[in-house]
């Protein structure tokens, strides 16, 4: 006899005839186009407010209020309130922990980092969304993201969209002074000094060094691209030769080549961007959103930047983290069939491609890569398809955001020169390895 425990996946067949007409109530959602878009949609029984809860955006809100509208039109009787939080993941992190944790029904439906699933799902805090993500549909999606939203087998969130690491340079000084974009860190040191020589007041690099989230994306880049990494098959590899002359060159980059100033030490993507908006940087680290800015006609920077895979130590292999926020439902939801509708809608191809247009939030569906609109407002993103297939998750596992907690500290320890970068790794790794032992 086969009795189906939690970890066994659901196949359509023993979906319940209630669970598939719901589940062909919310695609139908997908489905449709956003011009299709009437007040003659359905009830789902006595009238909601949902609230969705995402980081503020970068640009005007109009074009997602647009889309929460066009649902509310398609749903009479759900009304939409979003809700915005600081664009920072760890301030977010923060408010949902406690939020959920204490069973808080004051949001429904929320945009999820996508390093949190694993976590929360393992806590209960969310729901499990197979009815909206059935075969077919898993498949038109990035398998990265993909596989950190499934807990045990199943999915607990909806990827929304994509982001990995890249490399941005000002592609007009690069010309001038006779570099092409460079390949190797080395290279990238070579080219910033030679640059930054005859121009005056330029940063050569600027990428995001905080104690935050976000450094341990960048640092995890450097360490990658020299065939290091944090976990090996289960046991902590952290301390290792790989990953001391990654961080080393990551140090040495603001203390020794002086090619990224002090400042990197204590910058987060916003700060960055601005930077180089300004046209003050020659080369910057950051997620693909910032490529919409520098696109507009109004930007300091306009006609003159290019993107490219970040470049590899020798013999090591370009290696973007991969980032991105996911649809997520709280489980504490009142209105949870509401809510699976709004993100069915969310993710919905449509929704997909204007979030693209307007934010540069690039799809979790691989085939709006292929859409004529979308390559002609952003062609230099063609090359970005790739990047998404072979970004390198940041370890997929419950306790993810305490190894981060570790991660933070130490990379920020070395950077700010408070530790040598042995030191700093060992005590990482010894760290990591008591996280992981606690789990048992
Ligand atoms: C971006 C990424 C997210 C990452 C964060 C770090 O928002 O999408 O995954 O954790 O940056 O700052």
């Amino acid at each position: 006899m086969v009795v189906a425990d939690e970890s066994t996946p659901r196949p359509d067949s023993v979906l319940t005839r209630d669970a598939r007409a719901r589940r062909r109530l919310l695609l139908g959602a997908v489905a449709a186009p956003l011009a299709a878009c009437s007040p003659a949609g359905r009830t789902v029984g006595a009238p909601v407010t949902l609230v969705f809860k995402h980081a503020k955006l970068f640009g005007d809100p109009g074009p997602l209020r647009a889309l929460l509208d066009a649902f509310e039109r398609r749903n009479p009787g759900i009304r939409v309130r979003d809700e915005t939080l600081p664009s920072s993941s760890d301030a977010q992190h923060q408010f949902y922990a406690i939020n959920l944790q204490a069973h808080s029904p004051a949001f429904d439906v929320f945009a999820a980092d996508v390093i949190w699933v694993a976590g929360f799902a393992r806590a209960g805090w969310l729901r499990d969304l197979s009815e909206l993500l059935p075969d077919h549909e898993r498949a038109a999606l990035f398998a990265g993201p993909m596989r950190a939203v499934t807990h045990r087998r199943r999915p607990y969130a909806f990827p929304w969209y994509v982001d990995a690491g890249l490399l941005y340079f000002r592609s007009d000084l690069l010309a001038r002074h006779g570099h092409a974009p460079p390949r190797t860190w080395s290279g990238l040191v070579r080219a910033a000094q030679a640059v930054c020589a005859r121009e005056p007041g330029l940063r050569g690099f600027i990428w995001q060094g905080r104690q935050y989230e976000g450094l341990v994306c960048n640092a995890l880049e450097y360490l990658w691209s020299n065939g290091g990494q944090v976990f090996d098959d289960g046991r902590v590899v952290l301390d290792s030769e790989a990953n001391r002359t990654a961080l080393s060159f990551m140090v040495d980059l603001v203390h020794r080549y002086r090619v990224s100033p002090g400042s990197v030490t204590t910058a987060t993507e916003e700060p960055s961007r601005h930077l180089f908006g300004q046209g003050r940087a020659l080369f910057m680290r950051n997620w693909p959103y910032a490529w919409t800015t520098f696109a507009d006609p109004a930007s300091r920077v306009h006609g003159a930047v290019g993107i490219s895979v970040l470049p590899h130590f020798p013999g090591g292999m370009s290696t973007a983290a991969l980032g991105g926020w996911q649809l997520a439902v709280n489980a504490y939801s009142r209105a949870p069939d509401a809510a699976m509708r709004l993100v069915a809608w969310l993710g919905s191809v449509p929704a997909q491609k204007s979030l693209a247009l307007a934010y540069g939030f690039q799809p979790s569906r691989v085939a709006l890569y292929d859409d004529a609109d979308l390559l002609a407002a952003q062609p230099a993103l063609a090359t970005l398809r790739e990047v998404f297939a072979n970004a390198r998750p940041r370890p997929v596992m419950p306790r993810y955001v305490r190894v981060s907690q570790v991660l933070q500290t130490e990379f920020s320890a070395a950077l700010s020169r408070v530790r040598p970068v042995a030191l700093a790794l060992a005590s990482a790794q010894r760290g990591i390895e008591r996280i992981v032992a606690d789990a048992h």
